[in-house]
């Protein structure tokens, strides 16, 4: 596809100036691999962490996890489910047969590649399908994993490999209480489990869905925790047929359920069909509640998990009382990575969809991401938009730090001869404030910085 998806190796740490005054580390999260399917390669995290003193400091390494500990062990690889699924659901299973022959343990390798999570005191790199792996975050600009294959003092499973069950790759936190929300989501009944942890305590609450689908975040407001049942539904027979185990299913239906936090039930609400992958937030209102999240409609059965579908801004209001559910599309933009403050709300422009991904061959669609849009959830207005320069694609979810807006950013020619192009790749750090105008950018001289996933930022009290 690009040069943007090609592996970039560990770096040690690199001293680069910047003008923010700030402690803390902005760390990225992404696979990191060549040949694998892009989502089975193994976590790499991208760090930059300020010093206050004029300097920030450049590293990257990849999260020690069981898996990449096993195939040093073993001298042998991991074979990629993700990969395997371009060739049908057979494959997928005689990968992990192959895992489990080769490795005498849990057949799919836990990669930790999507996110980063606090849970309690400590940060986790995480993926859904296998046990997250715990991390400490040093002053001096490095991190180190501290226990990979991660049960949280026994809160959770070693699951199945197919369904998930691990640990969700979004959680939510809730500093009136201290209380961090994940939901989790497998194949066996009730299908999903809503875990609430405090800093000294973990309960978990089954939560009884009909069909087993596949979430992927939460959102939350003072009393309620918004659960979305949506039918992007998890069938491992599937695999028996050939086919991947998770589909678009919209004769499914859709409900979105709301956990009473006092009292711990869940009411589910009516919704039209249709995937949302994140939610951006939600308002408690006189009637009832808004939610607002990137919605996609699917047009195929195979879309979201393998062929990418664009998501836009869309709010569900429901009335506590009429129970009736009014949504709508807030805007035709398409977006991607909402990250949420108070009442706005930063998006990733989605610039187009490019594909196919070439060796990385799961998913078959990859996305160019060019600029910011801030919106407010309330209104559902565009307050303002960064459009990036001309070759310069966004490659991190937008981080919030003290007032700032931050984001790596890599300036590539878009070519299939990306093999070449990648040689000329320059990468940056842009730093706005809030209301998008440019603060800084931080060139990252020979470091280069290809495309990732999620991102967090370490405070200065967590660093250690
Ligand atoms: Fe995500």
């Amino acid at each position: 596809m690009n040069a943007l998806f090609l592996p970039q190796p560990p770096s040690p740490p690199h001293l680069l100036p910047t003008t923010l005054p700030i402690i803390g580390t902005i760390a990225r999260i992404g696979p990191n691999g060549s040949g694998e399917g892009f989502l089975d390669a193994d976590g790499m995290l991208t760090t930059l962490t300020f010093l206050g003193n004029g300097s920030t400091i450049f590293y990257r390494d990849y999260v020690d996890t069981l898996g990449r500990k096993n195939e040093a062990m073993f001298n042998k690889k991991y074979e990629g489910t993700l990969k395997a699924s371009r060739y049908g659901g057979y494959s997928m299973l005689i990968s992990l047969f192959k895992n489990f022959i080769k490795f005498k343990n849990y057949p799919q390798k836990d990669t930790c590649n999507t996110s980063l999570g606090k849970i309690g005191n400590t940060w986790y790199a995480k993926m859904e399908q296998s046990l997250p792996s715990s991390l400490s975050f040093l002053k001096s600009g490095t991190f180190k994993t501290v226990e990979s294959f991660t049960r949280i003092n026994n809160t959770l499973l070693n699951s199945n490999p197919i369904s998930g069950g691990a640990l969700s790759a979004h959680s939510r936190y809730d500093p009136e209480t201290d209380e961090t929300f994940s939901i989790t989501y497998g194949s066996e009944p009730p299908f999903l489990r809503l875990d609430v942890y405090s800093s000294d305590k973990h309960t978990s609450y089954p939560i009884n869905i009909p069909t087993p689908v596949m979430v992927h975040d939460l959102t939350i407001s003072s009393q309620f925790v918004i659960i979305l049942d949506f039918p992007l539904t998890l069938r491992p027979r599937r695999l028996i047929t050939n086919e991947f185990p998770v589909a678009y299913e919209p004769s499914n239906g859709a409900r979105i359920g709301l956990f009473n936090r006092k009292k711990k039930d869940v009411e589910w609400f009516e919704v039209e069909s249709c995937v949302v992958l994140h939610l951006c937030g939600c308002f408690e209102t006189k009637e009832g509640i808004e939610i607002t999240g990137l919605r996609s409609e699917p047009s195929s059965e195979s879309s979201y998990i393998l062929n990418y579908t664009p998501a836009y801004l869309h709010k569900w209001s429901i009335d506590l009382k009429s129970k009736n559910v009014i949504e709508k599309r807030l805007n035709s933009q398409q977006l991607e990575f909402p990250v949420t403050k108070g009442e706005n709300c930063y998006c990733l422009k989605t610039h187009s969809i490019q594909g196919p991904l070439l060796e990385h061959v799961s998913p078959k669609d990859g996305i160019l991401l060019n600029g910011i849009a801030k919106y407010n959830l309330k209104s559902g207005k565009l307050l303002k938009e960064y459009t990036l320069p001309k070759n310069s694609w966004a490659v991190s979810e937008v981080s919030l730090f003290h007032s700032y807006v931050g984001i790596f950013v890599s300036e590539v020619e878009i070519s299939s001869d990306y093999k070449k192009l990648e040689d000329n790749m320059k990468s940056f750090f842009y730093v706005f404030d809030e209301e998008l105008e440019v603060v800084e950018v931080i060139d990252l001289k020979d470091k280069k910085v290809n495309y990732g996933l999620h991102s967090a930022f370490i405070e200065e009290e967590d660093l250690v």
